[in-house]
């Protein structure tokens, strides 16, 4: 019997990430697959002394880029490839790697790094950004989820205010696409094929996130919202995403962002589809 290892962030107290992992350790058990659900500081990274009893996969459902590297570096398979969730967690690499596969997104210029306690004010970088991207503009710190950390700039003073706010910090601009304020979809990518979609819309925020205050349906993917998810997890190299797409103008689909470690309770609840069956499938099929 093979034997997997589940791993989420303990630090975070929300239930969410737990229920989570229970979803992929059932899915696990009905494989036929052992699962054991560790918090990232339950495995102890002594590098010098590994420990012995390994499983025959890893599904690594958090961000512990350390903790992941650590255990493929001991011959286990990890799901994400850690370079993946890295990559993905830092949306600046990320619109580096879907720009240059020619991936729709939306205009974006990465903002250079700034020491915390000096500035760049006067260099005329942010005033570039400023003409090349008009307001109203979305600015986006490199890492954050469910709508955190993204936002949407409308006046010259918020704008100052928030670039000077982000010393220190990765992020980056981004043209503002009005004709999908407050609506995206969410598709669940799994090795290259779509295993569910749902639609998502907020009446009272920018941002689509169920965990801001936006509702989901499910919805019927045209062939260009599938075609351009597909390219985004390919273009990133994820084995499973969670990939936004916003609408453009004509409702053409425009990556939004592609999530490594996508939450999968929201779109069972809506769609009734378990991702993580196909993502315990997907990988016995990876390692057999
Ligand atoms: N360029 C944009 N134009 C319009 N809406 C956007 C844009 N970028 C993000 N959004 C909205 O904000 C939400 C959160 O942004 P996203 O990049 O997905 O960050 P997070 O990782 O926090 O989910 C998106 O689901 C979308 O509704
Ligand atoms: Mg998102």
């Amino acid at each position: 019997m093979k034997s997997c290892w589940i791993i989420y962030n303990g630090s975070l107290v929300n239930d969410k990430f737990r229920d989570q992992a229970e979803l992929i350790q059932e899915a696990a058990e009905r494989a036929g697959v052992s699962p054991r659900i560790y918090k990232n500081y339950e495995v102890l990274m002594d590098v010098t002394a590994p420990t012995d009893s390994l499983p025959d996969f890893v599904v690594f459902l958090d961000k512990d880029i350390v903790l992941a590297t650590y255990l493929q570096s001991l011959g286990i398979p990890v799901f994400n490839d850690p370079e993946v969730i890295e990559r993905c967690d830092n949306k600046t690499k990320q619109a580096i790697a879907l720009a240059h596969d020619q991936i729709p997104m939306p205009r974006t210029i990465l903002a250079p790094k700034v020491y915390p306690k000096f500035t760049i004010r006067d260099s005329g970088y942010y005033e570039r950004v400023l003409s090349e991207l008009e307001l109203p503009m979305i600015i986006k710190e490199a890492r954050g989820s469910f709508g955190m950390n993204v936002y949407l700039i409308e006046t010259e003073q918020q704008y100052y205010e928030k670039v000077d706010e982000l010393r220190g910090v990765d992020f980056l601009f981004q043209e503002f696409i009005a004709s999908s304020r407050g609506r995206d979809i969410r598709v669940n990518v799994v090795g290259q094929q779509v295993i569910a979609a749902m639609y998502r819309h907020s009446e009272t925020d920018f941002r689509a996130n169920i965990t801001n205050g936006g509702v989901a349906e499910v919805v019927e993917l045209t062939d260009e919202q599938i075609d351009v998810a597909l390219r985004a997890a390919k273009s990133v190299g994820a084995d499973f995403a969670g990939v936004d797409l916003l609408f453009d103008r004509d409702e053409q689909p425009l990556v939004c962002e592609v999530n490594a470690a996508a939450h999968i309770r929201n779109i069972y609840n809506v769609t009734g589809i378990n991702v993580a069956d196909a993502m315990i499938a997907y990988i016995l099929e990876v390692i057999r």
